[in-house]
Parts: C-alpha cells; sequence; structure tokens
C-alpha cells in the first residue's frame, strides 16, 4: 500500500484533485485484465510501406484537409509500424494490448490475395507480445474500410461488405486464431455511422449536401444524413453477427478464444425530474447503446421504431436470430456523461439529421468536474459515477453480459495550435511538462474506483483498457491533442520526426498500480 499512497499524495497537491478521493481498493478478481488500447490508422504510420493499400481513412485526410486539424494525416501516427518492440519493453504495459488489424494492410483491395508482408507485420506484433505475456485482445475493424471497397460498391452502406467483411475476418480467424483469445468485431459503430455518415465529420465525410445542424453548416460532396447512418449501422451488425456465427462454428472449439463487439456510450443523466425528461433519458441511452445492444439481445428498440420509421432498415427474421446472443462479451468505450431534456419536434417537419430522431437535448454535465473551463466541449467533463451507472444500466436491462471496458480516458491539448482554438485554447490541461499528466492518473484512479463499486454490485466486468497506449492520430483532431500513456515527441523535425517515446506520470502511476494490486490477487 505505500507505494499506492505515495502516487496518490502526490495527486492531492495538484489542481485537479477533486477527484482523488475516490481510491480504488484493490478487490479486483485475479482474472481481471488490465491493459491499454491503440488502433491501426492511429498508431502504425507507414500508410504507404509494406504493401498496404489505402483506406477511407487516407482518403479523408488527403481530401478534407479542411476537417482535419492541421491537415494532418495517417504519417507518422506513433510510428507503430516499425517501433511496435517498444510496445512491450518500455511502454509500462502490463497484462494486455488492444490494437485493430489494418484490413487494407492484409488485404490491399478488401479482397483478393493477402498480402504476406502485412500478415508477417501483426505476426511479429503478437509473438512480440506474447514474449512477454501481454495479451493480445484483436479489434478487426476500427474505421478504416479499403478505399477500393468504398469505390467499388460504397463501402457499409452496401450489404456487399457483409461478405468481404467475412472474407477478411476468416483470414484473421485462420492467421492468428492460435495465438488471439478475444476478438472484437467492430469499433464504435455509433460514432462511424452517425459521425461519417450524419455530419461527415468522420471518414468517407457523407452528409446531406449543404447540411445546416445546430447552427453550423457542414459540407459534403454527397450522403443522407437521415438514412445512411442507419443503412451503415444495419449493415455492421449484419456483418458481426456472419463472423461471429463463423468464429463459433469453424475456429471457437479449436481455437478456445472468444468474441465481442465494443459500444460506446456515455452515461445521460436527467437534467431534472420532470417525467418527460426520464423518458428522454430512455430514449438516449436506447439511441446511443440500444441501437446496437437490443439487436444483439432482443430486437430492435421500440422507441427507434417508431421514431425513425421507415428509415430504420428491418432485420428478416432470421438475421434477428443470428444477432441474437452473438457475442461472448460486449466491449465497452466510456469516455464522459451528458445531462439530457426532452426535445420534441414538429412530426411534419422531416428531420434534419439522425441527431434530431430520438428527440432529445444533450447539455454538458454541470454536475461533473470539468478539467477545463470551456463547457462547449464535452469530452472535458469528467464523471466516473457515469461508468458505473452505465454499468448497472446494462447489468439490469441486458442480463449481465461479460464487459471489457476496452477503452477508458482523457486528453491534453497542445499548447501551440487548436481545431477550436477560441474554446479551448489555454482552458485544458496543459501539463507543465509533456510528461507531467496528473489529471490522467486522477481520472483513471476515481473510474476504476467506480468500477470496483460495479464489481461489488455484481456487474460482470472483465477488464479495463487505458484509451490510449500511446499519443497519436486523434481522427480530426490530428495531432492537436494527446490520450497517451506514453509522450511521443513530434517536435524534432516535421518531416522526420524522431517518435522518441517517454512514459508519462500516469504511465508510472498505472504500473505502481497494478503491481500492488497483483500481490493482492
Ligand atoms: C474512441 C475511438 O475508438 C478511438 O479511436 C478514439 O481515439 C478515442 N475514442 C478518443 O476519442
Amino acid at each position: 500500500n505505500t507505494v499506492i499512497s505515495s502516487g496518490y499524495g502526490q495527486l492531492s497537491q495538484q489542481p485537479y484533485s477533486i477527484l482523488s478521493n475516490h481510491k480504488p481498493h484493490n478487490s479486483f478478481p485475479p482474472d481481471f485484465v488490465f491493459g491499454a488500447a491503440s488502433s491501426a490508422f492511429q498508431v502504425e504510420g507507414a500508410t504507404k510501406d509494406g504493401g498496404r493499400g489505402p483506406s477511407i481513412w487516407d482518403t479523408f485526410c488527403e481530401q478534407s484537409k479542411d476537417k482535419v486539424a492541421g491537415g494532418a494525416t495517417g504519417e507518422p501516427g506513433a510510428g507503430s509500424y516499425y517501433r511496435y518492440k517498444v510496445l512491450s519493453n518500455k511502454s509500462n504495459l502490463t497484462e494486455a494490448y488492444r490494437f485493430s488489424i489494418s484490413w487494407s494492410r492484409v488485404l490491399p483491395k478488401g479482397r483478393g490475395t493477402p498480402n504476406r508482408q502485412g500478415l508477417q507485420y501483426y505476426h511479429k506484433l503478437i509473438d512480440e507480445l506474447c514474449s512477454h505475456d501481454i495479451e493480445p485482445f484483436v479489434t478487426i475493424f476500427h474505421w478504416d474500410v479499403p478505399q477500393a471497397l468504398e469505390d467499388e460498391y460504397g463501402g457499409f452502406l452496401s450489404r456487399k461488405i457483409v461478405d468481404d467483411y467475412v472474407n477478411y475476418a476468416n483470414l484473421l480467424f485462420t492467421e492468428f486464431g492460435g495465438k488471439v483469445k478475444h476478438w472484437i468485431t467492430m469499433n464504435e459503430p455509433l460514432m462511424f455511422a452517425t459521425l461519417g455518415y450524419g455530419t461527415g465529420m468522420f471518414a468517407p465525410g457523407h452528409c446531406t449536401p449543404d447540411l445546416v445542424y445546430g447552427g453550423v453548416g457542414y459540407s459534403c460532396p454527397a450522403g443522407d444524413s437521415i438514412r445512411e447512418p442507419y443503412k451503415v449501422a444495419h449493415n455492421i451488425l449484419l456483418a458481426h453477427a456472419e463472423a461471429v456465427s463463423l468464429y463459433k462454428n469453424s475456429f471457437q472449439a479449436k481455437d478456445k478464444g472468444q468474441i465481442g463487439i465494443t459500444l460506446v456510450s456515455q452515461w445521460f443523466e436527467p437534467y431534472d425530474n420532470q417525467i418527460a425528461t426520464h423518458e428522454a433519458q430512455k430514449r438516449a441511452l436506447e439511441f446511443n447503446l440500444g441501437w446496437f445492444l437490443d439487436p444483439l439481445k432482443f430486437e430492435t428498440t421500440l422507441s427507434m421504431r417508431s421514431l425513425v420509421r421507415d428509415r430504420l432498415p428491418i432485420f428478416t427474421e432470421e438475421e434477428s436470430n443470428k444477432l441474437k446472443d452473438s457475442f461472448d462479451f460486449i466491449g465497452l468505450n466510456y469516455y464522459t456523461s451528458a445531462y439530457v431534456k426532452d426535445r420534441p419536434y414538429n412530426y411534419t417537419d422531416e428531420p434534419t439529421t439522425c441527431y434530431d430522431d430520438p428527440q432529445i437535448d444533450i447539455t454538458p454535465l454541470r454536475g461533473g468536474v470539468p478539467i477545463g473551463p470551456h463547457e462547449r466541449d464535452s469530452w472535458v467533463y469528467v464523471y466516473p459515477k457515469g461508468l458505473k451507472k452505465l454499468l448497472l444500466y446494462i447489468k439490469e436491462k441486458y442480463n449481465n453480459p461479460s464487459i471489457y471496458i476496452t477503452e477508458n480516458g482523457v486528453l491534453e491539448y497542445n499548447k501551440d495550435h487548436h481545431f477550436m482554438p477560441e474554446a479551448t485554447q489555454g482552458a485544458n490541461p496543459i501539463p507543465s511538462t509533456p510528461i507531467d499528466d496528473i489529471f490522467r492518473m486522477e481520472y483513471h484512479s476515481s473510474h476504476l474506483h467506480e468500477l470496483e463499486d460495479a464489481l461489488s454490485s455484481r456487474a460482470d466486468v472483465k477488464g479495463y483498457f487505458v484509451w490510449s497506449l500511446l499519443d497519436s492520430f486523434e481522427w480530426i483532431f490530428g495531432y492537436t491533442c494527446r490520450f497517451g500513456l506514453t509522450y511521443i515527441d513530434y517536435t524534432t523535425n516535421p518531416d522526420h520526426p524522431d517518435l522518441t517515446r517517454r512514459p508519462k506520470q500516469s504511465a508510472r502511476w498505472l504500473k505502481r498500480f497494478l503491481s500492488n494490486i497483483k500481490k493482492h490477487k
């Protein structure tokens, strides 16, 4: 305990110490897994090396420079294609690493002849991890659709993606199934569908032409913000179910692994005590989590069916049966919470985007602890109790599924430039030195505390992954903010950054924390 408490001792002297009363008390079950996470496009770099084909994120970064801060691209990522070894030696990673495989690195055209060099890279990475007793958790799809499939039939807008996805998953199960015991079919389909096809802020950048939503104009070459997100989500679920059925029928008995899907949701807190507000809270959870989790457990959520009506594709009975219970575990990404209110709209008006459909208003959680004073940026609100509330909601509603927290984390911005300068410049926890991330230690300790509480209420949580192992490409924020336990130095020379890695304080804290837990196990 002394080691741990000296870690906490430092916390209380820092400005963000308001959360530090919440200390995890080391009651994690012996087989509980701790790890850190990343994704291929965000960390690998080497986008044109080793025979990799382009993905929709390469194209988006090239063609929508105005949407990605600083015109950033997947280069250099965190340099992980060449520096995969550094992972286990100096990274303070201890038990598990969740990473994703780049579809277009192993199948440059999305299907056809596999790229041996690409497969080799993942073999080397997995072998390296295993040799250090670090368990690989592999995400099969983390948003980077091969551009060839996007060009051919519109990627996830088309049902044709199901066969190609299953063929790709089959390749991975065949190659790596002997070594990989935890598979995640999809990462955050909610974000992929709504940001990729509702506002066009993510690849492939679709939205209704000249969309104005919430006073903000969005420009996309093409799209349909009230239909496409639902089609995409539908095809993602179908592809997931087919891949799981393949795994269960042909691999699971032999490989003895588990397969699941990673979903994301905030916790939604009712803004006041009115009945309409509580109804709005219910809809918020249904449209974020239930959109995906309901068909995986029961049927499509009723509120979605009645509000989205004929824009929501229908699963046939056979599909629906295949979807039901098509997971061994649910991966849950949790970052923050929000207040929710009712916002009825006039039924004679067409909604503008899929965000109108739940008829709710979401506002930053003032009861949460802001780690920066600006309310416009919901990411800076920290509400650890939301994690426990979400876990208990899932336990009650979905019959206590096994859950891995596949992401939980917090960011800091770079001092020099930011995507929304007027809102956030200087407002966020910019560490006094790049590795001095006390607020991150607090963030994780307080969330782990709530997680332990959920465990003692018998939520079936099996593991916890920090987002992220390394600073990396943060989608539209490019390299202007950092989520890593490990600091990456991009400044040396912008054309040839040396990508020096230095563990932040949070990484050292996590290591101490885990070694203490091991003593208790
Ligand atoms: C969710 C995504 O899965 C990941 O790619 C992203 O970097 C983090 N959240 C932080 O935004």
